[in-house]
């Protein structure tokens, strides 16, 4: 825990209560209000945490206000021009940049992992044909705590590494067979002379009939976005991978969780979203009836893609990813890309306009994303398996930081009880 150099007074009628504050290496102090039940018999209220730290990391930094977010910090505009994916993980999970020989061991023990128990196919293939890959996901990474039980003992440090690497090494290989189980294809197994990038897209791509060859400039597209989703601090799925393991629930059902958490359109879900939004935009000068609907408080649209929690300006992750849209269309010879142009139409109104600018709405990571991905082939119901399979380094690195701190207990927020005082049962017939 940090020192606590300062305190805070709450002042409840009579009653002075003192608290520790500390203060962290980046980022506001924080009031420990830890024992305010206890010394005050009173609550917080904070729905949606927008105040409350749940938990001491070392792991990821965000400073909204500034537009900067630093992994263990190392700011991501770095990572993502100078390092690649795997090293990435092998920072979140460590917290040191490797060595070169701790590099390639990490590599080996990732790509040793790679292949899905053999039985796990048949566990595909009780799902609807045309499921939609998040919906296999949840479930069947949910289901590898019954295939890999030598992995689930949270108290054993050794069990916890080796969960750890079967799920980075194996969500790429999952999210794919997801997608191949909904186009109907056969499951193309992981070949691990590809890089991390290269053998996901090679178990999309590929099928038998044909050999495939990992196109160089998508390989390293692909490497990009999932470095600029790695890990986002104490986001909603991460805060449910934490609450989840909490309770002391095995590492496969806390990532189940958090899949299913990022599902939503608020969160994972935007990107497809987001796609979807500026494929029904269409043409750029339809734009100004979806800004005056995102603005309309009785419309419930929003313009997907805009806005974040934390970010209150450009989310950093959108400014690469921007950049990366134009790399990667202009490398595959795609000029005038309508979406794109609809995009960066629709980010330069908005940006002007006053209801954005009062409310700070900026572009966020999910906005340019998804015109990458749709370059690349992919359906949009992919998009958001790729952002889990990406997350999901972050996911096992918080995970593993919570197991390890001394001060963790189960997650158990209060509440502020608006329901019927206590009142006697009605028979039937007195009701
Ligand atoms: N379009 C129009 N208005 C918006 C938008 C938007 N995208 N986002 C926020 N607002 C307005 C909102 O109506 C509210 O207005 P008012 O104060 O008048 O009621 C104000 O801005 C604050 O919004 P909020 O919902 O209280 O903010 P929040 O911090 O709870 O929500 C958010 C953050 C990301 C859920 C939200 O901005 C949003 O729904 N964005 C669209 C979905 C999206 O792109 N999500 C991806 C986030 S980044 C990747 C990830 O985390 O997975």
């Amino acid at each position: 825990m940090a020192d606590s150099t300062k305190s805070a007074t709450l002042k409840l009628g009579d009653k002075e209560i003192d608290f520790p504050v500390y203060s962290p290496t980046l980022g506001p102090d924080v009031v420990d209000i830890s024992k305010l039940y206890a010394q005050g018999d009173i609550f917080t209220y904070d729905p949606g945490f927008t105040s409350t730290a749940a938990c001491e990391s070392a792991i990821t930094f965000i400073d909204g206000d500034k537009g900067e977010l630093l992994h263990r910090g190392y700011p991501i505009e770095q990572l993502a021009e100078h390092s690649h994916f795997l090293e990435l993980c092998y920072l979140l999970l460590y917290g040191e940049l490797p060595s070169a020989s701790q590099m390639t061991d990490f590599e080996t023990r990732v790509t040793r992992h790679t292949m899905v128990h053999e039985q796990m196919h048949n566990f595909f293939r009780g799902f609807r044909r045309d499921a939609h890959p998040m919906a296999t996901m949840v479930g069947v990474v949910g289901a590898m705590s019954a295939f890999y039980h030598d992995s689930t003992d949270i108290s054993d440090p050794w069990q916890r590494e080796v969960a750890a690497i079967r799920m980075i090494a194996k969500l790429p290989t999952i999210a794919s067979m997801a997608y191949k189980y909904s186009i109907g294809q056969p499951f193309v197994y992981p070949k691990n002379t590809h890089s991390y990038a290269g053998n996901f897209l090679h178990m999309c791509f590929a099928v038998p009939a044909e050999d495939y060859v990992v196109d160089p400039v998508l390989e390293k597209a692909m490497d990009r976005i999932m470095m600029l989703h790695a890990d986002h601090e104490q986001n909603a799925s991460t805060s449910t991978v934490r609450l989840a393991g909490s309770s002391g629930a095995n590492p496969f059902a806390c990532i189940a969780a958090g899949i299913a958490c990022l599902w939503g359109p608020a969160h994972g879900g935007a990107n497809q979203a987001c796609l979807e939004m500026l494929r029904e935009i269409g043409t750029v000068d339809r734009i100004p009836e979806f800004i005056a609907r995102a603005k309309d408080k009785d419309d419930p649209f929003r313009l997907m893609g805009f806005g974040h929690r934390v970010y209150k300006n450009f989310d950093p992750r959108a400014k690469v990813m921007k950049e990366s849209a134009d790399e990667v269309l202009a490398l595959m010879g795609i000029h005038n890309n309508p979406t794109l142009q609809v995009a960066k139409e629709l980010e330069r109104i908005a940006l002007e306009d006053d209801y954005f600018i009062s409310k700070k709405l900026y572009p966020n990571v999910d906005f340019y994303s998804g015109i990458i991905l749709d370059a690349m082939g992919f359906p949009t119901s992919m998009f958001t398996p790729i952002f889990a399979l990406s997350r999901t380094v972050g996911w096992i690195s918080q995970w593993k930081e919570m197991i390890a701190d001394k001060n963790q207990r189960i997650g158990r927020p209060r509440q502020l009880y608006i329901g019927e005082a206590r009142r006697d049962y009605k028979d039937l017939s007195g009701r």
